[in-house]
């Protein structure tokens, strides 16, 4: 989802099925660990600016090491920035670690279906295996042609900002142009029918998930409950999102089903994510229903288009900082492209051929993950590395710490993108991949990554083959600042496109 899952910082329940009366192993007690220095009453709930959370936690790692403890609405929570550890914990999922409760009970409160980002135990497990054959690799294959689409659009689009002839009117607004893309190839996917955001600048239901999104963030993070009592008019208006999208989902899941039984064909090789998970829904013992699906399509467009947007947004802005990364990886699309006639010609096997272009992805990730930290909750009294912790206690894992580390990568800083091939070993650990985890870890890994992987190759190659990059800036020339939302955004990113002479 947001890959960014929020503390739980209501006090933890004691009614929990799940706390154990037992004494935790021994271990050093959080108490005693190390951290910032708590205000009364507050904690250090103040010293946290929202949209800089990341960075703030970032820096009291450097001072407090790699375990410590903040409190954050009276709770106690370890945070935690050790790679390998990190990795143990998100595989210790869904028996001793689940995702904090808080974010399901908003989610639900708002009277959106759980899918499978919040869902726990059993019911996670069930939903995860309708899930993931809905994106088993010849499933994915079987929506490029919904996605190439898409491209297709926004190569459109862009080849009509890359004609303005007055430079101002030719600024492309890179995070919005690709929310509209990932909006529509995504959304697209999820209802099983075109949704087009790139023409027309608005869609109905986007407008309304427009309303619903921030308010899932705002919500997970009140202190005060205040729609509870007294219901604002945006709050009002936030209920109405969640019914007409709900009903709208409702529609879509009807169409689907009615192709699927007019044209049973569609059954070998469902083209589009809406249809591949009412298949998996209805295989004997799924024990799903259409309320699952209607959860699910919901957490695809929830989990599945900021995330793609702008981990594509931040790879542009590293490219265009690294000229000689930039110059490779156009070279390598038009070796691989220059023999298709059009666009339409490319296959998800060209794209499988551009190495470079993924390695550009995975080192822009390492940077800039767009979910930097993660947040579990411990579900029984457990040890966490030598801490004991108690059942209920929020775990923060700090997914970019090690990362960019001269300890772990050979000159970390810098965006190196041959460290993700053998030509460039040398300078990164032998565990990379295990210490680099842009899409989470552990059997909670995020289902969509090889779909979000091909989204982001496809509008990379698009963008390559088609145009010449003039500047991808911010108004004052500075790098993008990190602001911290649903994920991790960078701040006023603008495009400025040539459209490029063929050979
Ligand atoms: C570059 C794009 C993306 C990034 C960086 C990303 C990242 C993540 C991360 C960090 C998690 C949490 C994993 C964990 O807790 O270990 C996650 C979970 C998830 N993601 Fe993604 N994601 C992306 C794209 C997508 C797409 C395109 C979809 C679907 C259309 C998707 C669907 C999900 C779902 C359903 C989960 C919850 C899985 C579960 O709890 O079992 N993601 N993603």
């Amino acid at each position: 989802m947001p890959p960014t899952s929020l503390p739980d910082v209501s006090p933890p329940d004691p009614s929990s099925n799940h706390a154990s009366s037992e004494q935790p192993a021994p271990g050093r007690r959080l108490k005693a660990l190390p951290g910032p220095r708590p205000w009364p009453v507050v904690g250090n709930a103040l010293q946290v600016e929202l949209h800089r959370m990341h960075q703030n936690l970032a820096d009291w790692a450097a001072e407090h090491g790699p375990l410590f403890k903040v409190t954050l609405g009276g709770v106690k929570v370890l945070v935690v920035s050790d790679a390998e550890l990190i990795g143990r914990l998100l595989r210790q999922r869904p028996e001793t670690f689940r995702r904090p409760s808080r974010m399901q009970a908003v989610m639900q409160e708002m009277g959106i279906h759980d899918g499978v980002f919040v869902a726990e135990g059993e019911a996670w497990a069930r939903q995860r295996r309708m899930v993931m054959a809905s994106f088993a690799p010849q499933q994915v294959r079987a929506y490029f042609p919904a996605l190439l689409d898409v491209a297709q659009r926004l190569h459109a689009r862009w080849t009509r900002a890359a004609d303005q002839p007055r430079v101002e009117d030719g600024f492309i607004d890179l995070q919005a142009d690709l929310m509209r893309f990932t909006v529509d190839a995504i959304a697209g996917l999820a209802f099983g029918t075109a949704v087009n955001t790139l023409a027309s600048d608005g869609d109905v239901i986007q407008r309304y998930l427009d309303k619903i999104f921030p308010a899932i963030w705002r919500r997970s993070l009140a202190v005060l409950p205040y729609w509870r009592w007294v219901k604002l008019p945006a709050d009002k208006a936030l209920d109405d999102s969640v019914r007409q999208v709900n009903l709208a989902i409702r529609q879509f899941v009807a169409n689907a089903r009615m192709r699927l039984h007019d044209d049973p064909a569609r059954r070998l090789a469902p083209p589009n994510l809406l249809e591949a998970m009412l298949l998996a829904a209805d295989a004997p013992d799924s024990g799903m229903n259409d309320d699952d699906v209607v959860g699910n399509v919901f957490t695809m467009l929830l989990a599945g288009e900021d995330t793609t947007a702008t981990s594509l947004s931040w790879m542009l802005d590293l490219l265009w900082r690294n000229p000689d990364a930039l110059a490779r990886a156009r070279v390598e699309v038009d070796q691989v492209l220059s023999p298709k006639a059009s666009m339409a010609e490319w296959t998800p096997e060209d794209l499988a051929q551009l190495d470079w272009l993924e390695a550009c992805v995975h080192e822009s990730m390492r940077l800039k993950p767009v979910g930097p930290f993660n947040v579990v909750e411990a579900l029984q009294d457990t040890v966490v590395g030598d801490v004991s912790v108690r059942a209920g206690t929020p775990v923060l894992l700090l997914m970019r710490h090690d990362t960019v580390s001269d300890d772990h990568f050979a000159r970390a800083a810098e965006f190196l993108p041959q460290r993700w091939l053998p030509e460039g070993s040398d300078l990164a650990p032998t565990n990379a991949r295990k210490l680099s985890m842009p899409f989470g870890g552990g059997p909670r890994i995020c289902p969509g990554r090889f779909l979000a992987l091909l989204e982001i190759k496809l509008a990379a190659a698009m963008l390559l083959r088609h145009f010449d990059i003039q500047a991808i800036d911010t108004p004052d020339g500075a790098p993008p600042v990190e602001h911290m939302a649903l994920t991790m955004v960078p701040v006023g990113l603008r495009m400025r496109l040539k459209r490029r002479r063929m050979a």
